[in-house]
């Protein structure tokens, strides 16, 4: 089992499987903020479910696992493709086969990383830790929860950075998509689950995924741009 984990084969296995898990996550996650959109309430009550229900707590170490492990095996497939790169390389030749995320699978997981980390000290550190006053408890049909509402919509419309955030969030979820249409069908496929026949409707089902993912998370902060 070990040997199997130290082959690139191995690796790739282990980038694809977390991956997969991870295309799962954010599909669960994009639905939960779109609530954002249906008003304070609305969301607040999701997003207490989310923050008390036993099963996601048990998934959200499995999550920062998944999300770990497979940032730690693109840095080091990574360097093991550079290594094995033939000298003389010219890097404009294989612009033919393949697409421009392709070749900047690294740079754009790296983006997305960033925007991850910032996003977790915005918001989930807030959440899970800290405190902030915007979270000052509420109660919505008699129960009482944290206003994760005021917290996110805080962020997308403060005075003096709510620009530069959303900004930045339109960003990530755009680095997010470019990354995704590659990834999706490329997981697939290095698991063995495609043939040449799906190999077409997974790129295509993989660029549906993509955009939604990438729409669904610019519309959030576009919302409160223009209607908050
Ligand atoms: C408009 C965009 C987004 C909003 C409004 C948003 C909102 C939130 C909120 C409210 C939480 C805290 C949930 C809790 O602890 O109960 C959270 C956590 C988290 N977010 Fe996001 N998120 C956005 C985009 C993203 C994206 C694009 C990613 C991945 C690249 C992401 C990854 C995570 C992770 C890993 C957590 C911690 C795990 C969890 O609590 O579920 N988020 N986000």
């Amino acid at each position: 089992m070990s040997g199997f984990l130290k082959s690139s084969v191995g690796q790739k296995f282990l980038m694809s499987i977390t991956g997969l898990f991870l295309i799962v996550f954010l599909l669960v996650h994009l639905t939960a903020n779109l609530f954002l959109l249906a008003g304070s309430d609305m969301f607040n009550i999701v997003s207490h479910f989310m923050g008390t229900n036993p099963v996601i707590q048990i998934m959200q170490p499995i999550l920062a696992i998944g999300f770990i492990v497979h940032m730690i095996y693109a840095v080091i497939l990574t360097i093991q493709n550079q290594k094995a790169r033939p000298k003389g390389y010219n890097k404009f030749e294989q612009g033919h086969s393949s697409s421009w995320a392709s070749r900047n699978m690294f740079v754009l997981g790296t983006l997305v990383a960033i925007f991850l980390v910032v996003h977790l000290i915005n918001i989930f550190w807030k959440m899970k830790f800290t405190g902030d006053p915007l979270l000052a408890e509420i109660t919505v049909d008699g129960e009482k929860m944290e206003n994760a509402y005021a917290l996110v919509a805080g962020l997308f419309t403060d005075a003096k950075l709510g620009l530069v955030y959303s900004l930045f969030y339109i960003l990530g979820a755009i680095f997010l998509g470019l990354h995704l249409h590659h990834a999706f069908w490329s997981a697939f496929q290095t698991i063995g689950w495609s043939n040449q026949v799906w190999r077409k409707r997974l790129e295509v089902l993989g660029d549906i995924y993509a955009i939604v993912i990438a729409g669904g998370f610019t519309i959030i902060p576009l919302y409160f741009l223009i209607f908050k």
